[in-house]
């Protein structure tokens, strides 16, 4: 039987409301011999304070929950890791709960992080289009932060990057090489981030007066099989191309994979830009150019945003976008 609060309080002969100050480090005006006596049965007796209980009592148990959609993605667990630097910064807990872009367990996930009494959830939605399960989640009144993949909706908050002109940077960087043909391997093409970097390679080729040849366009799935698959189609379409922006690293891994099968060297026959930045990329072979996502920070900001509204504060801004940087290794080749 665990011990209780209650057990210590009568073996000290104080109240419950002595241990629970002196356990919570508010001890002012009780003795040093009580409060010493208290600490003793503590450790004696191994009492574990109850958070659930606690929480009952104060309504918090400072914890947050962080739903994501693909741990085995190295850009989330480095998103994660931000949310958790800064979570522990501020006393919270954080419950980290993987989708595998799967929006049933989505909502598992949902349900039991309101059963566990969480104070707050920050949001990475799975690629699914539908979120009125967020919305739903926002009107409940649960502080929300959506991070990384935007929702359209005036009542959330968020920590979202610019990835039109992510899509754009990365584009106009070929362009710049001298490429003419230039390959695009997609995200899924409903989650915004994907739609966005898109537009941002369109941009940059309509706004070179070269035209957007859907041969060229192939939607991948942000994991790497379908960087090989969408490469194989983009090489096997005889449209010449010199060069391929896949929109994540994972897809520009199976690029370089399908590239080589077909004989052809990175950057020398084909030049690659990936997105994200995850760490592999710059140990690779060649290192791959890529399209860097802050995402540490990310994740710092938006445990911060909502960690503020927990506990009440007005944040000035409710969205906060990060700027995307194109870091320049050995994966492209200027061909002008
Ligand atoms: O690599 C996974 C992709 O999905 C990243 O670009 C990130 O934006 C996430 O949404």
């Amino acid at each position: 039987m665990a011990v209780t609060i209650k057990d210590i309080a009568k073996l000290a002969n104080v109240s419950i409301t002595t241990v629970s100050r002196v356990i919570n480090n508010k001890s002012e005006g009780v003795s040093e011999e009580t409060r010493n006596r208290i600490l003793q049965l503590v450790k004696e007796l191994g009492y574990q304070p109850n958070a659930i209980a606690r929480g009952l009592v104060t309504k918090k148990t400072k914890t947050i929950g962080l739903i994501i959609p693909d741990i085995s993605n190295p850009f989330f667990p480095d998103l994660a890791r931000g949310v958790e630097d800064s979570a522990h910064i501020y006393g919270y807990n954080v419950f980290l709960c993987n989708t595998d872009d799967n929006l049933e367990k989505e909502s598992e996930y949902i349900n039991a992080l309101k059963e566990k009494y969480v104070d707050g959830i920050i949001f990475t939605s799975s690629s699914i289009p539908k979120h009125e399960h967020i919305m739903e989640l926002v009107k409940s009144g649960i502080p929300i932060v959506i991070m990384d993949r935007r929702v359209d909706s005036e009542d959330i908050y968020g920590v979202f990057l610019d990835n039109y002109e992510g899509g754009y940077i990365a584009t106009k960087h070929l362009i710049d090489l001298g490429h003419k043909k230039i390959g695009c391997i997609t995200g899924p093409l409903y989650t915004k981030s994907a739609k966005e970097r898109l537009e941002g390679y369109k941009k940059a080729l309509v706004e070179n007066g070269m035209d957007v040849d859907e041969r060229l366009i192939f939607e991948g799935d942000y994991k790497i099989n379908s960087g090989i698959i969408g490469t194989e189609k983009l090489l096997g379409n005889n449209e010449n191309i010199t060069a391929i922006f896949a929109c994540n690293d994972l897809m520009a891994y199976g690029a370089y994979k399908t590239i080589r099968s077909y004989g052809y060297k990175i950057p020398d026959d084909i030049s690659i830009v990936g997105f994200d930045d995850i760490q592999l990329s710059q140990i690779l072979e060649p290192q791959l150019t890529t399209i860097k996502q802050p995402a540490y920070d990310m994740g710092l900001t938006a445990a911060r945003m909502l960690i503020k509204l927990v506990e009440g504060k007005k944040l000035k801004k409710k969205i906060i976008n990060f700027k995307p940087q194109l870091i320049i290794r050995q994966s492209t080749k200027n061909i002008g």
